[in-house]
Formats: structure tokens, C-alpha cells, sequence
């Protein structure tokens, strides 16, 4: 025998993957391991360089590879992007072994070990060696990714406060257009309120011109039909239920909206036919407004009562601004002076702002992915087929979330100079949050049963959601098929049960335990999170009235206590609205480098059974896409949110 013949291969992209160092190499066979081996080759982006290696005893079938890169004397220590590693027995073997690595490997890393599986449950594995280096896997990832507390009462995330501490692998450049914010940021040392209307239209004469939908905003913005399609259709779909009975503390009569439902009906009957709605942010009761400019805001917690007419309109009936029932706690209607009325959705439309920013947005998107990402890297290695199913899908959230820990939600970041919610309210609304999270609400179908939008026309958030979510579905289900023969198999992979677990304890408590692979699926989505694209459009916020992001002054306790000139003094000063307006114009900027649902990069989604699911899968959402496409070039406002062309494939803003 000639000796191994071992191929060092550095991958061609991403850019700059070559480095100056050395790499060393030992083979692990199933008999002994190999002495390490210097290789006297430079390591240049898309090189390919053969060594032979010549063991003195007998290695058996090469199981690992174990890699150390050096650095050489005089020259920069850079990072190696490492393609794979192939090995064959002799020159003249045709067999190759490859040992994917496709990472980027430092010299600071010491040994990192290769295997040659693509994805394999632990219970499937027969060599002790090939079990001690799954477990080695873990071991060093849980050594490096720890639990850390954000808010007490809040889901855990990682314990780092810079991204720098992630390492190349876990880290990311986003290429991103030009953000041009010359109009909002000319005005954001202005520290006074719009002083009317017309400065308001001013503003967004420079700054939504060119969104169609963010137009179509402020025509239509004061329309109660509008209200209604927003709550359904805009960036937070998620508050709006059906109930069949008043919550005890609305202080509405059927009587008092009479007026706004069908003639020859009453609101008993529209409860139990399902055509009653509610919206309520009780979750915000008592919470701390913040000070902005040295100036108090406020924050309500309102209870808006919505109807779904016979004309297909979801429209408000009925607003109480407190939870508290009281004689300074009105009920505004539709038929109240206009001022009153056109204040009370705006307080709805501020109090929206706080939960879908803190809660939707924040918590349920970006800091439950962080927890399915640290529970992935922590409790599942890298050969298990359900890391490499879900890393794709999450492996930017640790850097965006470490982000925006440290700017936006930090000391004179957005919040706590702009936002009602400020540093004080946060910890509090997110661990509120944190306790009322339910699994269920996460699973799209149950979800939008449950808060009966699947059977409204207008819903277009609950329609294109299930049908990504039913595409999606077919793609993890076929997937879990691969590995998973049986529910017997999920309940004794001890690595998926202690993921499992560590999502349950860190993230939210309630089910510790996927018995089934129904329940794995379900579990699959909530790390996917496609719903992220739901909550960072600006469209319609950019018209300030229609999203305040703060009050500058108390919510009304009585009727007819305000004109129609004093309305627009309840909105944040120009220089809040500025800041609030210019962070979320760079949140709402797509990549350019973005990478649309279900595309990947991963090698292991080139070549096996998963190509099949991969293509399927795609072919699918094109559908979707075009069928989504159709429909909203018949619409008067489209809804492109949900379009897999638009969601990203993992959240990187
Ligand atoms: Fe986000």
C-alpha cells in the first residue's frame, strides 16, 4: 500500500477563505490513530492539495480526521475556511471518503475532529468512537454557548454580550441597500411637537412618497374599516381574537352598539354567530411610561371591541382606553365627537405598537429563536439530522438578538429615548409576556382557529400563513420521515428529548417532552419562524398617527375634552417620532444578500433524499409566491408579507 491519499480542500467562497498558516492532520481509524501530519501546502481560497499519509501500524476504516491549523512565523494569523477533506486508501483506490467541514477553522480552535456521516441519530451509531465524538461535540459547545438572563422572568439566551464572541461561524456580514434616512434624520434635533396636520404631511411628503402601501396608510388611516383590516392584515396579526362573551371588565352594553350592527340583530347574536371581535392589552395595565426629552409619556391599556359586518368589514365599535371599569374610564364609540373617537384608535394603535415591537416582534420571534438556536448548538451535534435541518433557519439569531441587546433596547438606544416602552417597562411587559406564552399559539393552524380568523375573506395574513406553513409542513414532515420511523424513535433520541427539554426549562415553561412526531413538527416551525416578515415592515408606520410610538400626553377620562387640532399634540415630539422612524427604516431593509424560505447553501442539501424535499419544497412556495402574486394584483391593498419570496430564510434583522 502507497500510503492514504489525503485532498485538503479550502473552499473558493466565502471571499478571503485562504490563510497563511499550516495545517496539521491526523487520521482516527476504528484500529489506532495516526501521528499528526504537517501539511507543506499553502492554503489558498479554492486550493486542492494532495498528501500521503503513511501510518506505521494499521489505522482500520478513517472514521475522523483531526485537524490543528498553525500559524507560521512572520505572518498574519488568519482563519481558514476549510471545503472538506477527502481520503482515499491508496492512488489507486476509487473510493473517496469525503469529511465535509465547510466552516471556518482558527488557529485559536486547537484540534477540531471530521466526520465522514451526513446525518445520523445516535442510537443508529455502532462504533464507541464515533459515540465518544458526538459527545465530545456537545461537551465543547455547551462549554462555549451558556445560558444567560436577559430580564428575570424572560426566556434565557445566550450569554455573551458581543458578537465578536460568537466566532466566524456563528457571525455574519449583512450587505444591506444604502438606508437613505436624509429626510427623517434632517429633522431629528427638532425637540418640539408637529405643530398641525399639515407639517405631519410635510414630512411625509419626503418620506413615503415612494411607498405605495405607506400612501394608501394615510388616505385611509381614520377609516374604521382600515382600523379593522390593520389589526388583521398589518404588522401584528397576532392580538385580534373572536370571543363569544364580554370580557367582565368592558363596560359595553348591548345597547351602546346597537348602532353599529346589523338592524335585525343584537350583539349576543353577533357573539355566538362569531362576528365579534377584541383586541385587548391588558398585558401593558400599570406598566411604567417611560420619560423622553425630560417629559412623561403614557401608556393605556385598551379593550377595543370589533365587529365583521355582513359587507365583509371588520370595523371598532367600542374602545375602553383602562382594564378598570370606572366613571373616568369611558366607553368611545363611533357615533362620539370625531376627535374623541379618531384619540381612542390612536391609543389602540399606540398600545399595538408597544406589544408588537416587545412581544410579537422581540420576544416571540427573536428571543424564542434564540433559544431554539442555543438549544440546537447546546443539545444537538452537528452529524444529528435535526441541526442540520434547523441551523439554516437559525443560525443568524444570536448575532442580531447579542444587537440588539446592546443597542437598541440598551441605555440610549430606541427605547429608552423614544419609545413608551422604555427601560423600565421592558423587563416587566417581557416577563408578563413570557407567562402568558402558550405553545399552542405558536402552531399557525391551531392558532388561527383558535382566534377564528381562518374563515375571514379579508385575513390575508391567516390564509397565506397556512398555506406556507401547510408547504413547509410537507418539507420537516418528509424530513423527520427520513430519520424517524416511528414515535418510538423521537421518544428515545435522548440528544432531541434534552434539546427539547432545554428549550422548555430556558424558554418557556409547559410541555418538557415530544412524545410524537406531530409534536416534534410543531416544535420544528416555532424555530423556523417565518411570521418574522409579519412584523418589520414600515409601510405603516411611516404615517406617524397611524403607529405612535409614544403619547405625550394622559389618556382622555372623559368625552368631548378634545378638538380636533389638540388630537395631533397627543403624538410623540418630531424628534422621537425621527429616531423611532429612522431605526425602523434600517430594521425594515432587506439584505442584499438575502436568502428567500427554503433556499440553502448547506452542502448537505445537495446530494441524497433531502434534494428531493428541498426541490419539492420549493416548487411549492413558487406556487405560493405567484399565487400570492395574482391575488394582490387585484387587490386595492396587496398583502406581499407572507410571499416566501419575502421571508428570509433565518432572521438576520
Ligand atoms: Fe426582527
Amino acid at each position: 500500500m502507497d500510503g492514504f491519499h489525503v485532498t485538503i480542500r479550502t473552499s473558493a467562497s466565502p471571499p478571503l477563505s485562504g490563510t497563511y498558516g499550516r495545517v496539521w492532520i491526523s487520521l482516527i481509524g476504528t484500529l489506532c490513530e495516526s501521528p499528526p501530519v504537517r501539511v507543506e501546502h499553502f492554503l489558498l481560497p479554492g486550493s486542492a492539495y494532495t498528501v500521503v499519509i503513511k501510518p506505521k501500524e494499521e489505522v482500520g476504516i478513517v472514521v475522523l480526521l483531526r485537524l490543528r491549523l498553525e500559524a507560521q512565523p512572520g505572518f498574519p494569523d488568519l482563519d481558514w475556511h476549510c471545503h472538506d477533506v477527502q481520503v482515499r486508501r491508496s492512488s489507486e483506490d476509487p473510493e473517496v471518503e469525503v469529511f465535509p467541514c465547510h466552516k471556518w477553522i482558527r488557529t485559536a480552535d486547537g484540534y477540531i475532529e471530521l466526520r465522514n456521516e451526513k446525518a445520523c441519530l445516535k442510537k443508529k451509531e455502532t462504533l464507541d468512537i464515533l459515540i465518544n465524538h458526538r459527545e465530545r461535540d456537545l461537551q465543547h459547545k455547551q462549554q462555549f454557548m451558556r445560558w444567560g438572563t436577559f430580564v428575570e422572568g424572560g426566556p434565557h439566551c445566550v450569554d455573551m454580550t458581543s458578537v465578536t464572541a460568537l466566532g466566524p461561524n456563528m457571525s455574519y456580514i449583512r450587505q444591506r441597500p444604502v438606508n437613505n434616512v436624509h429626510y427623517i434624520k434632517s429633522l431629528i434635533e427638532r425637540r418640539t411637537s408637529w405643530s398641525s396636520l399639515q407639517e405631519l404631511e410635510t414630512f411625509f411628503l419626503f418620506n413615503g412618497r415612494e411607498n405605495t402601501i405607506a400612501k394608501y396608510v394615510q388616505a385611509h388611516w381614520q377609516e374604521d374599516a382600515f382600523f379593522g383590516y390593520q389589526c388583521l392584515n398589518g404588522c401584528n396579526p397576532l392580538c385580534i381574537r373572536q370571543i363569544h362573551n364580554l370580557p367582565p371588565n368592558l363596560s359595553v352594553t348591548s345597547e351602546m352598539v346597537r348602532p353599529f350592527l346589523p338592524e335585525d340583530s343584537s350583539l349576543g347574536q353577533e357573539m355566538e354567530r362569531g362576528h365579534v371581535y377584541l383586541l385587548d392589552y391588558e398585558v401593558l395595565d400599570q406598566l411604567p411610561a417611560n420619560t423622553v426629552n425630560d417629559k412623561q409619556t403614557y401608556l393605556a391599556a385598551p379593550l377595543c371591541l370589533l365587529h365583521y359586518s355582513r359587507q365583509g368589514e371588520l370595523k371598532p365599535i367600542a374602545i375602553q382606553l383602562q382594564q378598570a371599569p370606572g366613571p373616568q374610564n369611558p366607553v368611545f364609540l363611533p357615533s362620539d365627537a370625531a376627535p374623541d373617537w379618531l384619540l381612542a384608535k390612536m391609543w389602540v394603535r399606540n398600545s399595538d405598537f408597544q406589544v408588537h415591537q416587545l412581544l410579537t416582534h422581540f420576544l416571540r420571534t427573536h428571543l424564542l429563536g434564540e433559544v431554539c438556536c442555543t438549544a440546537t448548538l447546546r443539545q444537538l451535534p452537528e452529524i444529528h439530522p435535526l441541526h442540520q435541518l434547523l441551523m439554516p433557519h437559525i443560525r443568524s439569531t444570536l448575532q442580531i438578538n447579542i444587537q440588539a441587546r446592546v443597542t437598541l433596547l440598551a441605555t440610549k438606544g430606541v427605547f429608552d429615548k423614544s419609545i413608551a416602552c422604555g427601560l423600565e417597562a421592558i423587563p416587566l411587559l417581557l416577563a408578563r409576556g413570557t407567562r402568558r406564552l402558550r405553545y399552542s399559539s405558536m402552531c399557525v393552524p391551531d392558532d388561527v382557529r383558535v382566534r377564528g380568523l381562518d374563515a375571514l375573506p379579508i385575513c390575508y395574513y391567516a390564509q397565506d400563513a397556512l398555506r406556507v406553513w401547510d408547504a413547509l409542513h410537507r418539507f420537516v414532515a418528509g424530513w423527520i420521515r427520513l430519520y424517524y420511523c416511528n414515535d418510538e424513535d423521537v421518544q428515545h433520541d435522548c440528544e432531541l428529548q434534552n434539546w427539547i427539554g432545554e428549550i422548555f426549562t430556558e424558554g418557556f415553561l409547559g410541555l418538557s417532552h415530544i412524545g410524537s412526531r406531530r409534536e416534534l413538527l410543531q416544535m420544528l416551525f416555532l424555530c423556523i419562524r417565518v411570521n418574522h416578515m409579519t412584523n418589520i415592515f414600515l409601510d405603516y408606520n411611516i404615517w406617524i398617527p397611524n403607529s405612535p410610538a409614544a403619547m405625550s400626553r394622559p389618556p382622555s377620562q372623559t368625552k368631548g375634552s378634545v378638538s380636533e387640532e389638540d388630537v395631533f399634540s397627543f403624538l410623540p415630539e418630531v424628534n422621537f417620532s425621527c429616531h423611532v422612524l429612522s431605526v425602523l427604516s434600517l430594521l425594515s431593509q432587506p439584505a442584499i444578500d438575502f436568502v428567500p424560505l427554503c433556499h440553502y447553501n448547506e452542502w448537505y442539501f445537495s446530494s441524497g433524499a433531502i434534494v428531493k424535499l428541498v426541490e419539492e419544497v420549493r416548487r411549492e412556495l413558487k406556487m405560493l409566491a405567484k399565487d400570492i402574486a395574482d391575488r394582490n394584483s387585484q387587490l386595492e391593498l396587496p398583502y406581499p408579507y407572507l410571499s416566501p419570496d419575502c421571508i428570509e430564510n433565518s432572521v438576520t434583522i
